[in-house]
């Protein structure tokens, strides 16, 4: 193996005996805990217990109200039921609901509506009941370390489930769960410049606050004449579950995913004690966070990153319209593209295409440190199949002064409430060896769903794949393929049904040409079997060896994150079903 994982294995063995001996005490304690409190048990705290919590935290502990409760008649939980309707009200939330600015600020709504659980739906009639269902039942608003600390130790005394919120973008149901009580990171936005000087880097870092948002990093940084790498979407959180995932984005072509990037991490454990995680200080967390997953061995406060000097972007948009007899052509392009995808990776550039029944559209491809006459060249050969078979499309391409001005003339679509998604990593060896077979599977899921292809080279400049927690497989990936299907907000047993489509009948014909194959954890399938494997690859036992160092309590719970197998959902409870 690497040498880098045999300092690795060493540093593992003193936690490892240290949570061994641990055990026999905190066994005898948690006998009794075998799920965590609803309300109703003894154990649940009173309502002076949370006033008592909120006292602690200077009133900032928010009881969740729905955000869609002026959509119906009356909000009840299981002691109160207050009047909410409200028809303005209503009618401008169902007109902005699909836009992550509608959530954002609220403490409670998880973007992928699904996870809700229905509870309270904003475009059924106001008589339909709004109950907290699956949402977070209490929220602290957190604006520092106290904050958070106050609510650990909140919930480890009164047995109650823990959910790190942060912008409630996740996919798979992650930032959300019943009866728990939420620690929002949102507003911790601070920003800092600076310069580094460690070990193995020297020069710019930026310090960002778990709270920060991709846009408001890339403002940032353009301040100082720099670029940070974050996600396409400029709502997401970029120092929580977006690099914990790994997270790629317009620079993955460039440097890499975000998880490359992290020089420190500032962790609140679940004991409360503050550590910041590097690469020789707390090394085993320091490598866990960079993909191992969001809401898992801690409650991140901030992160390090290297950051870029900025240059010239340039982008470009392609659309091939389905035009009523043309699907035929439309897949052999689409055969045409993946063939030249890897020397468009390989430049450096990010491009995200989707196929539907409407056809297929590149948008974009992105590309920093490149003159637009360069990205021309290396898309001119699809356009010149497209020019072969008289096909119509549409190109255009710009070149802007910095990474900001390209990245914000960007039409992005964020719309994040419309679509139950699952996903597959695509390795090149596929794309180039198996094309026809490919092809043949991106025809049968776009005919039923959208399928987007985020494709990149990742490889970067890591020593080994190893070197960071994030599943090593997608290292030789060209392509995270993302499947959405639309959710149905009037009939939820047809969406719970898209949901099983996506994981009985669209993503096996992928898994079929990748076997043994992995997934990008933060656009896997929420209902994927051995993610274990799938989303964290050969990293998942030494992902859960520092879980149970970190976390033996079991405090971080999250859908599909390491260690979740051993507590299983069951009626609004989250429950023990095994042990480390
Ligand atoms: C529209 C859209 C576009 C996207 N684009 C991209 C993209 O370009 N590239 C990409 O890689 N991904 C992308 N994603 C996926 C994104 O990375 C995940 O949704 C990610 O989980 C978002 O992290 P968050 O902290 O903003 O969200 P949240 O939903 O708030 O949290 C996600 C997870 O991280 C945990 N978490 C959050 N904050 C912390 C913290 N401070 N400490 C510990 N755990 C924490 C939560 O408990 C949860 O498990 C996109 C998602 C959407 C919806
Ligand atoms: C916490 O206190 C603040 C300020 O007094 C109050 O507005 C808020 O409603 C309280 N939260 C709860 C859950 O009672
Ligand atoms: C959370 O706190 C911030 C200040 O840190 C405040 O601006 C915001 O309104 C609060 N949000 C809610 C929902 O209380
Ligand atoms: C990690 O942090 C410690 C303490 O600040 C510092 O001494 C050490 O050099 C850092 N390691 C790296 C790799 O920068
Ligand atoms: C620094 O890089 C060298 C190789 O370039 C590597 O062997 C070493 O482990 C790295 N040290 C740290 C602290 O990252
Ligand atoms: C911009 O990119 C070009 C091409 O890679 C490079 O030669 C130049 O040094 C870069 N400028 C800066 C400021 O990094
Ligand atoms: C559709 O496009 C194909 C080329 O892909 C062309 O041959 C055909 O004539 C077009 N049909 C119409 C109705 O424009
Ligand atoms: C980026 O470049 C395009 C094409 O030149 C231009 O239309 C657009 O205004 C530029 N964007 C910004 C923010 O400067
Ligand atoms: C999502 O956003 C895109 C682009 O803004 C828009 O075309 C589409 O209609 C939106 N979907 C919904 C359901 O709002
Ligand atoms: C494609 O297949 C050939 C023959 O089996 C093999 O040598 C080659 O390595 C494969 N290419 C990739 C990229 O896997
Ligand atoms: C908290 O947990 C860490 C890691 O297990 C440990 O090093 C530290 O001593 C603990 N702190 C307290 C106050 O127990």
């Amino acid at each position: 193996m690497y040498s880098y994982n045999r300092n690795f294995l060493l540093l593992m063995l003193l936690p490892l005996f240290v949570a061994i001996v641990k055990s026999n005490s905190t066994k005898r304690q948690s006998r009794g805990d075998e799920c965590r409190s609803i309300p109703g048990d003894d154990s649940w705290p009173t309502p002076e217990d949370w006033d008592s919590l909120n006292d602690t935290v200077e009133g900032r502990l928010i009881a969740t109200v729905p955000i869609a409760a002026p959509c119906h008649n009356d909000f009840s939980t299981t002691t109160t039921t207050i009047d909410t309707y409200n028809e303005d009200q209503c009618d401008s939330l169902r007109r902005v609901w699909f836009f992550p600015e509608t959530h954002l600020p609220s403490s409670s709504s998880p973007m992928a509506y699904t996870f809700s659980h229905n509870s309270c739906n904003p475009f059924l009639d106001p008589s339909v009941s709004c109950t907290l269902g699956n949402l977070v039942a209490y929220t602290i608003n957190a604006t520092n370390a106290w904050d958070i600390q106050q609510g650990l130790d909140f919930a480890k005394r009164h047995n109650v489930r823990l959910v790190i919120r942060n912008t409630g973008h996740d996919y798979l149901g992650k930032s959300t769960g019943a009866n728990s009580l939420g620690l929002w990171t949102h507003n911790l936005k601070s920003l800092e410049l600076i310069g580094y000087d460690g070990v193995n880097y020297t020069g710019f870092a930026i310090q960002m606050g778990a709270g920060v948002e991709a846009i408001e990093a890339y403002n940032f940084a353009n301040s100082h004449g720099l670029v940070v790498v974050g996600s396409n979407c400029p709502t997401v959180g970029i120092a929580g579950g977006y690099t914990q995932g790994g997270g790629y984005g317009p620079l993955a072509s460039t440097h890499g995913l975000s998880a490359d990037q992290v020089l420190e991490w500032d962790v609140l454990l679940e004991n409360g004690t503050m550590i910041t995680a590097n690469n020789t200080h707390h090394s085993d967390i320091f490598w866990a966070l960079g993909g191992g997953g969001g809401g898992t061995f801690g409650v991140v406060m901030s992160m390090t990153v290297k950051a870029f000097h900025d240059n010239y972007t340039s982008s470009a948009y392609l659309t091939v319209p389905y035009n009523g007899t043309n699907r035929k052509d439309i897949y052999g392009f689409v055969s045409t593209f993946l063939n030249i995808l890897p020397s468009i990776v390989d430049a450096g550039v990010f491009a995200r295409w989707v196929v539907d029944l409407t056809g297929f559209t590149l948008m974009p491809a992105f590309v920093h440190a490149m003159h637009i006459g360069e990205l021309d060249v290396l898309l001119k050969p699809a356009l010149d199949h497209l020019d072969s078979l008289k096909m119509e499309y549409q190109y255009s391409s710009a070149e802007n002064t910095s990474f900001l001005s390209a990245y914000t003339s960007l039409p992005l679509a964020c719309n994040v409430s419309d679509f139950n998604t699952g996903g597959r990593l695509i390795p090149r060896s596929v794309v180039i060896n198996n094309t026809v077979a490919l092809v043949k599977a991106i025809q049968y899921i776009s005919s039923r769903a959208v399928l987007i292809g985020a494709s990149f080279n990742v490889k970067g400049n890591m020593l080994s794949p190893d070197q960071v927690a994030v599943n090593p497989y997608i290292r030789d990936a060209l392509f995270t393929a993302v499947v959405g299907v639309p959710v149905d907000y009037t009939d939820w047993t047809a969406n719970i049904k898209t949901l099983d489509d996506i994981t009985d009948e669209l993503l096996p014909v992928l898994e079929a040409l990748t076997p043994n194959g992995g997934a990008y954890l933060n656009d896997g399938d929420s209902q994927q079997s051995g993610f274990q494997s799938v989303f964290y690859g050969d990293h998942y036992e030494q992902l859960l060896q520092i879980k149970r160092s970190y976390d033996p309590d079991h405090i971080f719970w999250a859908k599909t994150a390491v260690g979740s197998e051993l507590w299983e959902e069951r009626d609004g409870r989250l429950c023990r079903v095994g042990d480390y």
